[in-house]
Formats: C-alpha cells, structure tokens, sequence
C-alpha cells in the first residue's frame, strides 16, 4: 500500500466525484492520504475529510500564495483545528517567490515564522511549500532548530538537501520526477538516504507523465513511487513499503 503524504482533496477541481474518487484509493493500492489546508476554510475542509474516511489524515496552514488572510484570530483557529487528533502537522506553509502577486517577501517571511512558532508550540511537524525562495526558506528552518518537517515537491539543490538531511528533515517528491527535465530532483534522490523520502502526489496539481495535462489524484502516486524505485535500484515493492513507514513515522500515525 501507498501513501500519498500530500493531496488537496477540498480543492473545487473534485467538487464533481470527491467522495467517489477517495473511496476508490483503497483498491487502487493506496492506504493513506494526508489532506494539507492552504488557509482557514480549505483547513477545516480537510478536517472534515479526515472524519469522513479512515485513512484520511490533515495538516492545517496558510499557503505563502494565501497569506494575506493570516491573523491573531486565524491563527487561534488553526491552533483548535490542530487539537483535532487526525491533524498531524502544520502546512503547508513557506514561501513563493514564484507567483508575482503574492504578498512580499516581508509579509510571507512573517506569517512562515509565526506557523513555524505555532507547529513548535503543539509539538507538530511542518509542511514546506518553497517555490524560488530556497535561500530565505532555508534560513527559517535554521531558526527553528526545534522544529522537524518535511520539503513538499522539492526543487532545492543536492547540497540544500544535505542540509536539511542533516537537520533531521525529510524531503517529498511529487509526479514532476517523471518529466523529462527531472534531472536535478533524480540527483538529490539518488543521493539521499532511503529512509528520508515520502511521495506524494499533490493532487489535483503535478499529474505525472503518462498523465501530464489531465486531473492528478492519488491514484498516480504509484508513478512517482516507482521512478524513485528506479533511481535507488530497488522494486516498486520495497520503496512502497519504505516510504509508507516513513510517511508514518514522520506523522505519528499508527
Ligand atoms: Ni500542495
């Protein structure tokens, strides 16, 4: 069984078939999702997912992309969404740089410290969402030594990998490993260590070759699952299992 560490199911993309698509990952081999929230409304909309199906589970956050909507008051809702006992991590959270009407630098650097504060205060790991922000990213992570999360989708570079490594974080493929120009991502893969790798789909986005253009959901996380199987040289089989314990272990889940 697979377990896809990030997929955003309270995305308007599944409005038609939510409930039919999740209750079909099962059969298609995957046994655990993780919903991340991107602001206060698509938080609690995977909360309610992680009630509606056992082997759901949810992070709650601000995405940098929405984080104008950050606040005294959001945050104290984050902070009782968190309570919630299939919540297991704070995100996604971070920074883009990407998107050119994103708030500035200054204000998402701001709202990514106070969640990284807030995943430290409940004892949460964090999500990291870092789009063409690699060296500021870096530098909230080094000043939060006590918090662990994971890389989602990572695009850094093999040595910023050895860093994060190194600080105990893990790092998170997506379906962009299976495009042709995957290069730099199957380099940090086949250096990192196996036990710091979970996969992830982060449907509806990043639907991996042969399905590029077309919806994503969990069901392709298989391809990602066995791309990295190819670049360590191991089966499909064992870097599912491998990443499934990771994945689990990573959030505390049984
Ligand atoms: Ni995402």
């Amino acid at each position: 069984m697979l377990f896809d560490t990030h997929a955003h199911y309270d995305s308007g993309a599944f409005n038609a078939d939510r409930m039919e698509v999740l209750s079909s990952m099962p059969e298609q081999g995957v046994g655990l999702i993780l919903n991340p929230g991107c602001e206060l409304d698509s938080s609690r909309a995977a909360v309610a997912l992680a009630e509606a199906f056992p082997f759901v589970y949810a992070a709650v956050g601000f995405h940098p992309s929405d984080c104008e909507g950050y606040s005294d008051q959001a945050e104290a809702e984050l902070r009782s969404l968190a309570a919630h006992p299939k919540v297991k991590a704070i995100g996604e959270i971070g920074l883009d740089y990407y998107w050119k009407d994103n708030a500035p630098a200054a204000v998402q650097q701001e709202v990514f410290r106070r969640q990284m504060a807030l995943a430290q205060s409940l004892d949460l790991p964090v999500i990291i969402h870092d789009r063409e922000a690699h060296h500021d990213c870096l530098e909230v992570v080094r000043s939060f030594p006590g918090v662990r999360g994971v890389y989602h989708c990572y695009s850094g570079s093999l040595e910023d990998a050895k860093v994060l490594v190194k600080l105990g974080w893990m790092l998170s493929f997506t379906g962009v490993i299976t495009y042709k120009n995957a290069r730099k991502a199957l380099e940090v893969i086949d250096w990192l260590p196996m036990d710091r790798i979970m996969i992830e789909t982060d449907s509806p986005y990043l639907t991996p070759e042969p399905f590029r253009g077309k919806r994503n959901d969990s069901g392709h996380v298989h391809l990602v699952c066995e791309t990295i199987a190819r670049v360590k040289g191991i089966s499909p089989e064992e870097a599912a299992r491998i990443t499934m314990e990771n994945g689990k272990r990573f959030f505390g889940i049984e």
